[in-house]
């Protein structure tokens, strides 16, 4: 299928934008060679991915669930950005403050490309988080083994994640929302939209204007390689990869 007419149409609303806010998921990663979650019934080993990512899960079995988060963290230290987190980092240049990267991915790539404003919902797979003291500390990504414990009280650490059924981190929620209120154009990449309060935000950029009159809803623009369950709020569509869309999008605004 032809997408360049649903870029020019992207192109042209980004040009347009003085305040931008996206928001990607595991699928902004994928040609990276992250696996996103939802591409294997959900599945890993065996196990469904809510079991090895919730309170629940963590006190059946820690080992399980370190063992898990080890695999993704030593995943994670193999990969590189891909040209779509390139590109999200040449945009924020270009939109400087007013350009703000709400990511659901725990796997640090969009700093590594070069983004600053990027607010993590769902934490950070290089960061732990102690058990009985809060300390969290970043600990890199290699492979902590199945018992690691805190440095300052010798209690058991877990992951920085949030986790299935647990609260987003506030300031960061805040500064998310705050975000998404204000922008005039919201690009969603990458995501199935289907975890809240995250997918959310879809919906409160393009119902912004029934809390504060005088705002119109923002432009929404989705990238992903299939209609994501946000798709009734998308004003314009590109399915094809994030890694080709992005970078062409990117070239277009620069032309202007
Ligand atoms: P999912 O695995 O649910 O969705 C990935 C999305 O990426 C799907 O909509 C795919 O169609 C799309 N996709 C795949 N390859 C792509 C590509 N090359 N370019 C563009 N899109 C592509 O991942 P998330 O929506 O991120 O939460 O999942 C949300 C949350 O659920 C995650 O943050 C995680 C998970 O459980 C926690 O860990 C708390
Ligand atoms: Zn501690």
């Amino acid at each position: 299928m032809d997408l360049s007419p649903y870029i020019a149409e992207a192109i042209k609303l980004l040009r347009e934008a003085k305040s931008v806010a996206v928001l990607t998921g595991a699928g902004v990663s994928a040609e990276s060679g992250v696996p996103t979650f939802r591409a294997s019934d959900g599945l890993w080993e065996g196990h469904r991915i809510e079991d090895v990512a919730s309170p629940d899960g963590w006190e059946r079995d820690s080992n399980l669930v370190w063992t898990f988060y080890n695999l993704r963290r030593t995943n994670v230290s193999e990969v590189q950005p891909n040209p779509g987190h390139y590109a999200l980092a040449e945009m924020e240049k270009i939109w400087g403050e007013d350009f703000n990267l709400i990511t659901q991915n725990v796997d640090g790539l969009h700093q590594r490309a070069g983004n600053t404003r990027v607010w993590e919902l769902h934490g950070a797979l290089n960061r732990t988080e102690c058990t009985g003291c809060g300390d969290i500390v970043d600990q890199g990504l290699t492979d902590l083994g199945t018992d690691p414990r805190c440095k300052k009280c010798g209690d058991l650490v877990r992951p920085n994640i949030v986790w299935f059924g647990e609260s987003l981190p506030h300031e960061v929620w805040k500064k998310a929302q705050e975000a998404t209120f204000l922008c005039d154009v919201f690009l969603v990449i990458g995501t199935s939209a289907v975890v809240y309060p995250a997918a959310g935000l879809v919906r409160l950029a393009k119902q912004r204007g029934d809390i504060v009159g005088e705002l119109q809803p923002a432009k929404v623009i989705e990238i992903n390689i299939t209609p994501s369950d946000v798709v009734t709020y998308v004003d314009v569509g590109i399915y094809g990869p994030s890694g080709e869309v992005l970078p062409k999008i990117l070239e277009g605004i620069r032309k202007g």
